[in-house]
C-alpha cells in the first residue's frame, strides 16, 4: 500500500483543535449572501425561494406553475420557455459584458486562446447552424467527444441553441464504452476531435471513435475537430467524417435559438450505478439552469470580475454544471486547463493560477492529496495571492488535505467549500455558503437554502444525531428528471427505498450534535477512484470478459491519494496457469474495455471467493480482506476456510 503522506506539525496542531473556521470579516463584508435569514426564507417557501432565481434569468415566455410534484416526477416552472444557449451566452454578449473573457483556455503543450462571450455567442450560432445543416432537429441526441478544448462548450451550447440533446463522453473513456452510451441513445451525430493532450501524449481519439462508430447503427456524421498544435494523424471516411474547420467556415453566424418548454430535454450524461451498465441521467432544461445558476452565484460568491477555475473535465457532470451551464450562466469568466497537474511540472497548476489571476478555483480531494504528496515548494514558487476562495467536489475530503488546502493554497485568506452532490443532482446540494458558513474540515456543513436533506436509517426514520443513509426529501430544481429509456430502474434506483418521494442517494453520512452533515461514502455497489464514479459490477463484467477468467469480485479499498482503489479478486478457468503477467493482462484488459480509470489496481487470484450459501458472493469480506481489517462474522459462507486462505494471500502480495 502506498505511503501516507506526511503530516507536519503544523497541520497536526490544527487537526487536534477540532478547529471551526468561520469566514473572515473581510470576506463576509464583501459576500453576496451574508445574513443568515435565507436559509429560515428558503425553508419556509422553497418554491419562491428558486422562483427568485429563476426570474434572473432570460425566459421566452413565462412559468405558470414552479413546481408539479408527483413522486418521482417532477416538473418545473411549467408553461416557461427559455433556451440555455440564450441564458449562457446571448444575453451577455448583448450586455457590457460583450467584451469579456467567457473562456481561458490553456492546452496542456502550452497553446492558449481566449474567447470572449461575443466570440462564444458567434462560434456557438455558427455551430448550431452546422448541426441544423446536416439535419439535427430538435430532440435528435448528439454524442460529444472531445477533449478539454472550447469546442467542446461550443457544441454543447450550439445544441441547446437548436434543442438537440447532448450526451457528452469523457474523453479517457474506451471504444466500447462510447459505442454502448451512442447505442443507448441513438445519437445521430458524433463531434470528436483528431487527438487531446495528456502528460505530453497524443490521445488519438478519432481513432477510438472510428473504433466505436463501426457499431453504432444511428450515427450518420461524424465531426471531426483539429486539435492543433501538431499534426495527429487521421483517417476521414468518405461521406460519413467532416472537419469542423471547414462546416464552420460556411456557416453563418446567424442562428435564432429554439424555443424550449422549461421541461424540455437538455442533456443526458452516463455515469456508472449498481449494475454492469451506465446509466444515462436525464436533466431538462429551466430547473437545471436555475439550480446550476443559482449555486454557482452563492457558492461560489461571483463577482463581475472573479476569473473563475473548476479543474474538472467538462466530460463529468462537475464540468457540466461547474465549467459550463452554472458559471457561464452567470457571465463569469471560466479557466478551463486540458493536460495533467503535473505537466511538465508539478506546479503547472499554480502557474496557471499566477498566469490568469485565478480568484476561484474549484477541484478534487485527490489533487489535493496528490498536492500534499509533491511537497510546498511547489505552490510557493507561484504567486497565488489572487485566490479569494477556494472549493473542493468528487469525493469525502480528509481533515488532513482540508487544512494543506486551507494553508498552503489558501493562505489561511480563503474560505473553502466542501460541495456534495450527484450527476443526479445536477447542482450542489450540501454546502457552505462562504460568507456565511462556519467550516469544519471534512465536513460539506448544511445543505443548500431551499434543499432538504435528513439522514435516515433503514425503516426511513430520521436519525437527527448520528450515522445513516442520506436522503433528500423534497424535490429540487435541477434533479434528475430520469434515466434514459430505463423507467423502471429509475424509480428502482432512486425512489423505492422509503416510500413519499424521498430520493436515495448511495452515500452513507453522519450529522453532528450541531446538524453539521459529514459524508462517509457510498453504501453500495458504486466505488469512487480519485474522484471518478465506477461500478464495482462494471468492472466486474470486464474482467470476466477475458477468455482466461472464471469469476470476478471487485471492491474498493482505501487509498492515500485516490480516494479509493480497486481490487479485483479473481478465480481463473480449469487449466489456466495464474501469473503475474496475467495479472499485468488483466488490468490491460479491464482499461481497455472501460478506460484507464477503471484499471484495477490490485488483481488477486484466488481458488475461490466467499460465497453465502446461496451462492452470493460476500463482497463485504472480500472488502475487509482487501482493506486488511478483522474478519466478521463467517458462519454464513458455505466454506468459510476460502477467507482465511484469501486473507493469507492477500497479506503476502501486499507484502
Ligand atoms: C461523492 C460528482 C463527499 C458521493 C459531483 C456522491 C462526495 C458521488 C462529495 C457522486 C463531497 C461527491 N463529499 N462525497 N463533497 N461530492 N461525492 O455523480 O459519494 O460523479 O454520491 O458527482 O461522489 O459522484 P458524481
Amino acid at each position: 500500500m502506498s505511503e501516507t503522506p506526511p503530516v507536519s506539525p503544523e497541520i497536526d496542531a490544527l487537526l487536534q483543535e477540532h478547529r471551526v473556521f468561520p469566514p473572515s470579516e473581510a470576506f463576509r463584508a464583501q459576500a453576496a449572501v451574508n445574513d443568515p435569514e435565507v436559509y429560515a426564507r428558503a425553508a419556509a417557501d422553497p418554491e419562491a425561494f428558486w422562483e427568485g432565481f429563476a426570474r434572473e434569468l432570460e425566459w421566452m415566455r413565462p412559468w405558470t406553475r414552479v413546481l408539479e410534484w408527483t413522486p418521482p416526477d417532477a416538473k418545473w416552472f411549467t408553461g416557461g420557455t427559455l433556451n440555455a444557449s440564450v441564458n449562457c451566452v446571448d444575453r451577455h454578449a448583448r450586455s457590457a459584458r460583450r467584451n469579456k473573457a467567457a473562456l481561458i483556455w490553456e492546452g496542456e503543450p502550452g497553446d492558449r486562446r481566449t474567447l470572449t462571450y461575443f466570440d462564444l455567442f458567434r462560434q456557438v450560432s455558427q455551430f448550431a447552424n452546422v448541426l441544423k445543416s446536416l439535419g439535427v432537429t430538435k430532440g435528435d441526441r448528439v454524442a460529444l467527444y472531445l477533449p478539454l478544448i472550447p469546442e467542446l462548450a461550443i457544441a454543447m451550447l450550439a445544441c441547446a441553441r437548436i434543442g438537440a440533446v447532448h450526451s457528452v463522453v469523457f474523453g479517457g473513456f474506451s471504444a466500447e464504452s462510447l459505442r454502448d452510451r451512442i447505442n443507448d441513445s441513438q445519437c445521430r451525430l458524433l463531434v470528436t476531435a483528431d487527438g487531446g493532450f495528456r502528460r505530453g501524449h497524443v490521445v488519438a481519439l478519432k481513432q477510438v471513435a472510428d473504433e466505436a462508430v463501426a457499431d453504432t447503427p444511428s450515427i450518420e456524421t461524424v465531426i471531426v475537430v483539429q486539435r492543433g498544435q501538431q499534426d495527429i494523424p487521421v483517417v476521414m471516411k468518405d461521406g460519413r467524417d467532416r472537419w469542423y474547420h471547414d462546416l464552420m467556415r460556411e456557416a453563418s453566424h446567424d442562428c435564432p435559438p429554439e424555443e424550449m418548454d422549461a421541461e424540455d430535454m437538455l442533456y443526458i450524461l452516463y455515469t456508472s450505478g449498481t449494475t454492469g451498465k451506465p446509466k444515462g441521467i436525464v436533466h431538462t432544461t429551466g430547473g437545471y439552469l436555475v439550480g446550476t445558476y443559482a449555486t454557482a452565484k452563492w457558492v461560489f460568491d461571483l463577482k463581475e470580475d472573479d476569473v473563475y477555475w473548476c479543474t474538472a473535465d467538462i466530460g463529468w457532470v462537475t464540468g457540466h454544471s461547474y465549467v459550463v451551464y452554472g458559471p457561464l450562466a452567470n457571465g463569469a469568466t471560466v479557466v478551463m486547463y486540458e493536460g495533467a497537474p503535473d505537466w511538465p511540472e508539478k506546479d503547472r497548476f499554480w502557474e496557471i493560477v499566477e498566469r490568469h489571476g485565478v480568484t476561484i478555483f474549484y477541484t478534487a480531494p485527490t489533487a489535493i492529496r496528490a498536492f500534499m504528496r509533491w511537497g510546498t515548494d511547489w505552490p510557493r514558487r507561484r504567486d497565488l495571492s489572487s485566490l479569494r476562495l477556494l472549493g473542493s467536489v468528487g469525493e469525502p475530503i480528509n481533515p488532513e488535505a482540508w487544512i494543506w488546502y486551507h494553508l498552503h493554497i489558501g493562505a489561511e485568506r480563503c474560505p473553502i467549500v466542501d460541495t456534495w452532490w450527484q450527476t443526479e443532482t445536477g447542482g450542489m446540494m450540501i454546502t457552505p455558503l462562504p460568507g456565511l458558513t462556519a467550516t469544519k474540515p471534512g465536513s460539506a456543513t448544511h445543505t443548500f437554502p431551499g434543499i432538504s436533506a435528513e439522514i435516515l436509517n433503514d425503516a426511513g426514520e430520521p436519525v437527527p444525531v448520528g450515522g445513516g443513509l442520506l436522503a433528500l426529501t423534497k424535490p429540487w430544481p435541477a434533479m434528475l428528471r430520469g434515466i434514459y429509456g430505463d423507467r423502471d430502474r429509475f424509480i428502482k434506483q432512486y425512489f423505492s427505498r422509503w416510500p413519499g418521494g424521498i430520493y436515495f442517494t448511495g452515500d452513507g453520512a453522519k450529522r453532528d450534535e450541531e446538524g453539521y452533515f459529514w459524508l462517509l461514502g457510498r453504501v453500495d455497489d458504486v466505488i469512487n477512484v480519485a474522484g471518478h464514479r465506477l461500478g464495482t459490477m462494471e468492472v466486474e463484467s470486464a474482467l470476466v470478459d477475458h477468455p482466461h477468467v472464471a469469476e470476478a469480485a471487485v471492491v474498493g479499498r482505501s487509498h492515500e491519494i485516490k480516494g479509493q482503489a480497486i481490487a479485483a479478486f479473481v478465480t481463473v478457468k480449469e487449466g489456466v496457469a495464474i501469473s503475474e503477467a496475467l495479472g499485468e493482462e488483466l488490468k490491460k484488459h479491464v482499461a481497455h474495455k472501460i478506460g484507464a480509470i477503471a484499471r484495477p489496481d490490485d488483481i488477486i487470484f484466488a481458488a475461490d471467493l466467499p460465497k453465502t450459501r446461496s451462492g452470493k458472493i460476500m463482497r463485504r469480506l472480500l472488502r475487509d480482506i482487501a482493506e486488511g481489517k478483522a474478519i466478521g462474522d463467517t458462519t454464513t459462507l458455505a466454506d468459510p476456510a476460502v477467507v482465511a486462505r484469501l486473507k493469507e494471500q492477500y497479506l503476502a502480495i501486499e507484502g
